[in-house]
């Protein structure tokens, strides 16, 4: 696993959204797997301004959300189609009909959830998979104790999730959606790159169990030291549990060196 650690949380969006606009300027028609959440929208910042300003083309993009809640309608202000609006969809030009995030109105969830699969597959599978990480270590919305190889499917969330979401519902834990429709670990696994993207002090211990810790279904993220292409940008705070700092930081460093001969 490739770890990147910025100064600043700006400058781990500038890296992230920098390794995307590269891609899609190699493969217009890139898919790409998106998360929500706090941590991506300095990122979709980032990206908004490449599509503004620099006229990157995200025509022939598709995407496919890591997840959704379910038991809220799309239009709700907290919805994950709402967040993906307001950040990004509203202003880029990724066409309708390339958006896909999971139906949280499905009538068959079961259903939903493997035509969601298949439709992964018929886009060729994903090229870049962004991910946030739970202060426990979860990634989408796979909890603690996951199957390391699951699929897309129906979860419920655990309390630390909707304790850490209930922010977004003026603070009300009983208000945040207990169950909820996630791409599942092994889905993920299956994207051609991960980025797994952290800021803050509060995510420093996943991070470190993510990162340098057994492989565990108990920190799901931990799943990504098997994937062969995962690059984890973080900022110093989120970095500050991590045992090898220093070699991770020589070793981009070195990176960067040979990239400039
Ligand atoms: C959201 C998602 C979650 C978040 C995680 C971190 O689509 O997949 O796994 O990435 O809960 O959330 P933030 O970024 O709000 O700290």
């Amino acid at each position: 696993m490739e770890i990147i650690i910025q100064s600043t949380y700006k400058q781990l969006a500038t890296i992230a959204s920098e390794i995307i606009r590269d891609a899609l300027l190699k493969k217009p028609d890139l898919v790409l797997g998106l998360a929500t959440g706090s941590t991506p929208i300095g990122l979709y910042k980032a990206l908004v301004r490449m599509y503004k300003e620099d006229g990157l083309d995200f025509s022939s993009v598709t995407t496919f959300n890591l997840d959704e809640y379910v038991g809220i309608p799309c239009e709700h202000p907290q919805s994950y189609h709402t967040f993906m609006a307001n950040h990004f969809f509203d202003h880029v030009n990724i066409s309708m009909k390339n958006r896909h995030i999971p139906q949280n109105t499905a009538e068959n969830h079961e259903a939903f959830c493997a035509a969601y699969e298949e439709a992964i597959a018929r886009a060729g599978g994903i090229d870049i998979q962004v991910l946030g990480i739970g202060t426990d270590g979860h990634i989408g919305f796979n909890e603690v104790g996951s199957s390391l190889a699951s699929r897309t499917r129906i979860v419920t969330l655990t309390e630390s999730t909707l304790v850490a979401n209930a922010s977004h519902f003026e603070g009300d834990m009983s208000a945040v959606p207990e169950i909820a429709i996630t791409m599942g670990i092994g889905t993920i696994m299956e994207a051609k790159q991960c980025l797994l993207l952290a800021n803050g002090t509060s995510k420093s211990e996943a991070i470190a169990k993510a990162v340098e810790g057994p492989i565990t279904s108990m920190v799901p993220a931990s799943i990504l030291q098997m994937h062969p292409n995962t690059v984890t940008i973080i900022d110093e705070s989120a970095a500050s549990d991590l045992k090898e700092v220093e070699y991770y930081k020589r070793s981009y460093a070195n990176k960067l060196k040979l990239q400039s001969q």
